[in-house]
């Protein structure tokens, strides 16, 4: 699963599972771009202590300017731009309510980034993807789109909306050799998780590990490999696919 010379965007990678997808990229030998609100220094400072390639910078996926930015680093970087990862999303931050009691302001907030940004950076790196003779676009969605979620219709809504954006733009770009799939965890444990069940976390993570077929909950670790499968030459002839990584909740 080499990704020698090849160079993803990866949105989202100051922590969480943006982080460890960058890290597991950068260790195939990919060159990362990592973008986010926050400050990526860890996420580089941990790829290029461990002889790897990467770069951070400060991506807000709603900017389209910004967008464009990190694809004109990647380039000046690197070279080029052979793939993306659209892993940023408002999830940590978000108020958990009633689907008639969720915030006008929260649903606009939630689709702007969860949606549009997915869109935007889509719009951004396309046309570098396909100068490099195509390449692969990893969207990440999540269980809540397929099984359904209380109390986060607003969410739910935008990552159902994320397959919805992975089937089109694969069907689109395939005569590009441009490949879109998304991959859809279950409840993985991250610093996003813990702030947005804070006091439930323990009572809500043990439910729904025992509700999984394999019984313990996701950890960043569990994913990394089905993304840089993804990203890679090994799953050429995929695209416009959904991978429940969710240890046995859904089958498709
Ligand atoms: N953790 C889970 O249980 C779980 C389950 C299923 C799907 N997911 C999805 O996986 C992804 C990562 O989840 P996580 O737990 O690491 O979340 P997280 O909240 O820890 O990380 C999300 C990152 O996105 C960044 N971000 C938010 N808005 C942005 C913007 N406008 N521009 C650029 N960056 C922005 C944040 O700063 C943050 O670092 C998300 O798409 C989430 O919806 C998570």
């Amino acid at each position: 699963m080499t990704m020698k010379e090849r160079v993803v965007i990866v949105t989202g990678a100051a922590r969480g599972l943006g982080r460890g997808f960058s890290e597991r990229l950068a260790a195939e030998g990919a060159a990362v771009v990592c973008g986010d609100l926050r400050p990526c220094d860890e996420t580089v400072a941990a790829i290029c202590g461990a002889g790897g390639r990467a770069v951070a910078l400060r991506l807000d996926v709603t900017d389209m300017a910004s967008c464009l930015a990190s694809v004109e680093v990647a380039v000046a970087e690197f070279g080029r731009l052979d793939g993306l990862v659209n892993n940023a999303a408002l999830y940590a931050d978000i108020k958990g309510a009633r689907f008639d009691q969720i915030e006008e302001k929260q649903w606009d907030a939630v689709m702007n980034v969860n949606v549009k940004g997915i869109w935007q950076m889509c719009k951004a790196a396309v046309p570098q993807i396909r100068k490099a003779g195509g390449g692969s676009i990893v969207n990440i969605s999540s269980l809540a789109a397929v099984h359904g979620m209380a109390y986060a219709i607003d969410y739910g809504v935008s990552k159902a909306a994320v397959i919805g954006i992975t089937r089109c733009l694969a069907r689109e770009l395939g005569r590009d050799w441009i490949r879109v799939n998304s991959v859809a965890p279950s409840l993985v444990l991250t610093e996003g998780t813990t702030s947005y069940f804070g006091a439930k976390h323990e009572q809500v993570t043990k439910a729904i590990a025992g509700s999984q077929a394999l019984q313990r909950n996701l950890e960043a670790g569990d994913l990394v490999g089905t993304i840089a499968f993804l990203l890679s030459a090994d799953s050429h002839f995929m695209t416009g696919q959904t991978l429940m990584v969710d240890g046995g909740t859904e089958f498709l």
